[in-house]
């Protein structure tokens, strides 16, 4: 078990504060860089920060879950899930450096309180941990859909990330359904929901 925790805190230090690795390209790597006016940048900048933030809480929310579920099959599912999410961490980390910008300071903070629920959610047992991976991924695909309309259109780059991590996002989601996902009851939904708009209005700014 301790053994455990520290590949564990280790994952976490990496999370926060090394630069994260894609095995697939980074969509849009063939796309032209097109000039944006000030205000676009800025603007392709706070979104594109906001969904490393989110990925920062993905990766905390699946270490929490991976490390309490209990069936073999749905902890490796959760670690395959939470490969696909580093990559979401690599290509909007990336993202952000091309744009000029820098990461949220509040990723460690969101970060623990994210770990925190992961591990709640997993010792409630599988099919509530499961329930809650998929809400959160359909609540995090219905976010990324709102990116796209709100995205510069010349944005290429920054389109083309959010689009793939959209389509990762609702295949993880079907994926906890299949494994037995529960529904989760409409006041732990909405809770949720407004958690994540906090989240998202801070790390837009700072
Ligand atoms: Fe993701
Ligand atoms: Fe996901």
């Amino acid at each position: 078990m301790i053994d455990k925790f520290i590949v564990e805190f280790d994952k976490g230090l990496r999370t926060l504060f090394a630069p994260a690795l894609s095995s697939r390209p980074h969509p849009g790597k063939n796309l032209d860089e097109v000039t944006l006016s000030d205000e676009q940048k800025q603007h392709a900048l706070g979104l594109m920060r906001v969904n490393h933030c989110g990925e920062v809480c993905a990766q905390a929310l699946y270490q929490g879950q991976a490390l309490t579920a209990r069936d073999p099959a749905a902890r490796e599912a959760l670690k395959e899930a939470a490969h696909e999410e580093v990559e979401h961490l690599a290509w909007t980390e990336q993202r952000i450096r091309e744009l000029g910008g820098r990461t949220s300071v509040l990723n460690p903070l969101w970060y623990g309180g994210s770990l925190a629920i992961g591990v709640a959610a997993g010792l409630l047992g599988d099919r509530w941990n499961l329930g809650f991976l998929e809400e959160t991924e359909h609540q995090v695909g219905a976010h990324l859909d709102s990116h796209l309309q709100s995205l510069p259109e010349e944005d290429g780059k920054s389109r083309a990330i959010v689009t793939q991590m959209r389509d990762d996002e609702l295949r993880h989601a079907d994926m906890a359904h299949a494994l037995g996902a529960a529904r989760l009851p409409l006041p732990v939904r909405q809770g949720m929901k407004l958690s994540s708009r906090l989240m998202t209005a801070a790390s837009y700014r700072i």
